[in-house]
């Protein structure tokens, strides 16, 4: 049965326990959608000044846990920070996105600096720093989630040189020069544990791998750049910080999903929105937690649409450690009432 509980609910679901009501938090839950992020976003021309100043990134981290009383703050930052980190160039455009150079040869891999990544994070592990500090006076209950990109997604804005509807550059390199693809992924692999050793050791009390472009490989790539390359994060995670909780989200995974779940040794699998949530409580063993998996669009769209997306889940997965929270990141469109009235309906059970 699940456990009426107070305090930091998300520690215990992702030690296996089932929490009632179950703790709820969104997936870019700072960002355009909060007319106080705006104000603090036209302050400043530069994305990446915004990540690397800790106190404008502290207080954006903190907004939406201040407006909506989430269950978690998930620090603000990206994952392209670690190709950043890395030296390999990188610019935000307006309208665009995220920009880089395409890294197409060996000359490039050997480029990437590991030594410059201990120094490029500093600004992001004194915001982890900041907000840890600060988290207890703006919402005691709130446990602070770090996170990282999953070296095969990071992998695939640094190859395609920015975003892309199908990263086809991407999965040639992985079958044309399959040795230059691993030595990409080995080095993000390797800075990766980095950075996430560095938030850990900052005052993160979870983190979580965003793997969005997981799900466009073959079963055997999956296992080779997805499954592979997160169970030594995960595993060289444990033996520094053996409770620690690590949340993967190999998003699209689909039908791969319980060989994510059995073979990366994360204690939770975000679920995207095409994977139906009672299928991915079959598959993905207990004490695994879930997380998931409300159709940003359904937040969007807001009232009856809310109410029933809601209800659904919460239906499927009575019993099960579980974390509330989209099948992908909020839009930049939704109605911050929307949230507010999210949050209300899975506080209400
Ligand atoms: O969730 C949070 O609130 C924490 C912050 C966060 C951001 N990006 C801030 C951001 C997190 C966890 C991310 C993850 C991220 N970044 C992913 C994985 C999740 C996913 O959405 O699939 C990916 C693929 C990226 C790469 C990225 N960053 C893209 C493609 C873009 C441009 C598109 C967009 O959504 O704007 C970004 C920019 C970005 N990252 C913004 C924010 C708030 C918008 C920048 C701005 O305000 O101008």
């Amino acid at each position: 049965m699940a456990r009426v509980i107070t305090g930091k609910t998300l520690l215990p679901v992702l030690h296996g326990e089932a929490v009632w009501p179950p703790p709820v938090w969104l997936m870019r839950q700072a960002g355009r959608y909060l007319p106080e992020y705006r104000a603090l976003r036209a302050r400043v021309d530069d994305f990446i000044a915004l990540c690397t100043t800790p106190e404008l990134a502290t207080e954006i981290t903190l907004q939406p846990v201040r407006r909506f009383r989430l269950d978690a703050a998930i620090l603000f930052s990206d994952i392209l920070m670690l190709p950043y980190a890395l030296g390999h160039g990188l610019a935000y455009r307006e309208g665009e996105g995220p920009v880089l150079p395409p890294l197409r040869d060996a000359a490039a891999v050997a480029a990437l600096d590991r030594s410059r990544v201990a120094g490029a994070i500093a600004p992001i592990q004194e915001t982890v720093r900041r907000v840890a500090a600060m988290l207890p006076t703006v919402q005691p209950d709130a446990a602070l989630i770090g996170f990282a990109g999953a070296p095969f997604t990071v992998a695939c804005y640094m190859i395609e040189g920015g975003g892309s509807k199908d990263f086809l550059e991407t999965r040639l390199m992985a079958y044309r020069d399959p040795s230059l693809f691993a030595a990409l992924i080995d080095v993000l692999t390797e800075a990766t544990e980095t950075y996430l050793v560095g938030q850990i050791e900052a005052g993160a009390e979870v983190v979580m791998l965003f793997d969005s472009w997981a799900g466009i490989l073959s079963p055997a790539l999956f296992r080779a750049h997805v499954i592979a390359p997160t169970r030594r994060i995960v595993t060289s995670l444990k033996t520094r910080f053996p409770s620690i909780p690590v949340i993967g989200f190999p998003r699209l995974a689909g039908l791969m999903l319980g060989a994510y779940a059995d073979a990366t040794c994360v204690d939770a699998v975000g679920v995207d929105t095409a994977t139906d949530i009672a299928v991915a409580s079959d598959v993905v063993r207990l004490p695994l937690a879930l997380q998931g998996n409300l159709d940003p669009l359904a937040l969007l769209a807001g009232a009856e649409v809310l109410a029933s997306g809601v209800g659904a889940i919460l239906a499927a997965i009575r019993n099960r450690p579980f974390v509330f929270n989209l099948g992908h990141g909020v839009l930049p469109q939704t109605p911050p009432e929307h949230v507010a009235e999210l949050v209300r309906l899975v506080r209400a059970g």
